[in-house]
C-alpha cells in the first residue's frame, strides 16, 4: 500500500488571527492534492483555523476526560470543534512539563477514544546518540504505547521522529541518519505486525525547511514532515509541502 504523504506545522506557542488567514490562503493557493496538510496553532486559534477548510490539530490534550482540571483541555471538544488530530509527547512537553512515557501513552489513548488521530512524537537526546542509546531510546517511548494499548492501536496513529538535538537548533538530521531511525521504527513495528507497519505515516521532525525537506522526504521510510519554525512562514510551509508532493 502507497503511503499518502503528510507535513504537519506545529506553530508551538506562536501565531495570531492574521497568521492563519495567511496560512490557509497559502494552502488554498497551491492545491496541495497529493499531501495531507495539517497546522496545529495554540488552542486559541483551532476555530479559526477549523473555519478556514485547514486540516487542524491541536497541540496536546489531557489525558483525563473531564472534571476539576483546571486549565486542561478535553480531546472529545477538541474532536467536536473539528480538529482530526492532536500531538502526544512532543519533545517539549516531555522536558518542560514533565511528561512521561505512561502519561503519554493515556493522553494517546485518550485521543482515540475521543476520534482524534494521536502524533505520537520520539526522539533521543544529543547525549543519548553520542552513547549509541538512540534506538533503546525510541524503542522504550513506543513501548510505552505498545504495551499498554497493543500494536493494532498503532494503526490511527502517526509516529513523528523528532531528534531532540535537531529541534529548533538549525541542526538537521541528514536523510540518511533519520531514513536509519524511520527504519528501525518501521521493523520494530512489523516484527510485531506487519500490516500496521506498512501503512503507518513516520513523520521526520527538527529544523526542516524548504531546503532540506525535498531528499528528507524522498527516503523509503519517511512519509513526510512535522515542521516547527518553518511552519510560521506561509511560503516557506507551501514550499515544504510541495516538495512532498
Ligand atoms: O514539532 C516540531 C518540531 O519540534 C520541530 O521544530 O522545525 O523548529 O526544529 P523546528
Amino acid at each position: 500500500k502507497l503511503r499518502k504523504k503528510m507535513v504537519a506545522g506545529n506553530w508551538k506557542m506562536n501565531g495570531s488571527v492574521e497568521l492563519v488567514n495567511q496560512m490557509a490562503n497559502a494552502v488554498k493557493a497551491a492545491e496541495l492534492d497529493n499531501v495531507d496538510v495539517v497546522v496545529f496553532p495554540p488552542f486559541p486559534l483551532l476555530s479559526n483555523a477549523i473555519n478556514t477548510g485547514l486540516n487542524v490539530g491541536s497541540q496536546t490534550v489531557s489525558h483525563e476526560e473531564a472534571g476539576a482540571f483546571t486549565g486542561e483541555v478535553d480531546a472529545s471538544l477538541v474532536y467536536e470543534l473539528g480538529c482530526k488530530y492532536t500531538l502526544v509527547g512532543h519533545s517539549e512537553r516531555r522536558s518542560l512539563y514533565g511528561e512521561s512515557d505512561s502519561l503519554i501513552a493515556k493522553k494517546f489513548a485518550r485521543a482515540q477514544s475521543s476520534q482524534l488521530i494521536p502524533i505520537l512524537c520520539v526522539g533521543e537526546t544529543e547525549q543519548e546518540r553520542e552513547q549509541d542509546l538512540t534506538e533503546s531510546v525510541i524503542s522504550k517511548q513506543l513501548d510505552a504505547v505498545i504495551d499498554d494499548l497493543g500494536v493494532v492501536s498503532l494503526d490511527k496513529s502517526v509516529i513523528a521522529y523528532e531528534p531532540v538535538w535537531a529541534i529548533g537548533t538549525g541542526k538537521t538530521a541528514t536523510p540518511e541518519q533519520a531514513q536509519q531511525v524511520h527504519q528501525f521504527i518501521r521493523t520494530k513495528i512489523a516484527a510485531l505486525d506487519a500490516d500496521v507497519a506498512q501503512s503507518l505515516i513516520i513523520l521526520y521532525g527538527g529544523s526542516v525547511n524548504e531546503s532540506s525537506s525535498e531528499l528528507l522526504f524522498a527516503q523509503p521510510d519517511i512519509d513526510g514532515g512535522l515542521v516547527g519554525g518553518a511552519s510560521l512562514k506561509p511560503d516557506s510551509f507551501v514550499s515544504i509541502c510541495q516538495s512532498a508532493q
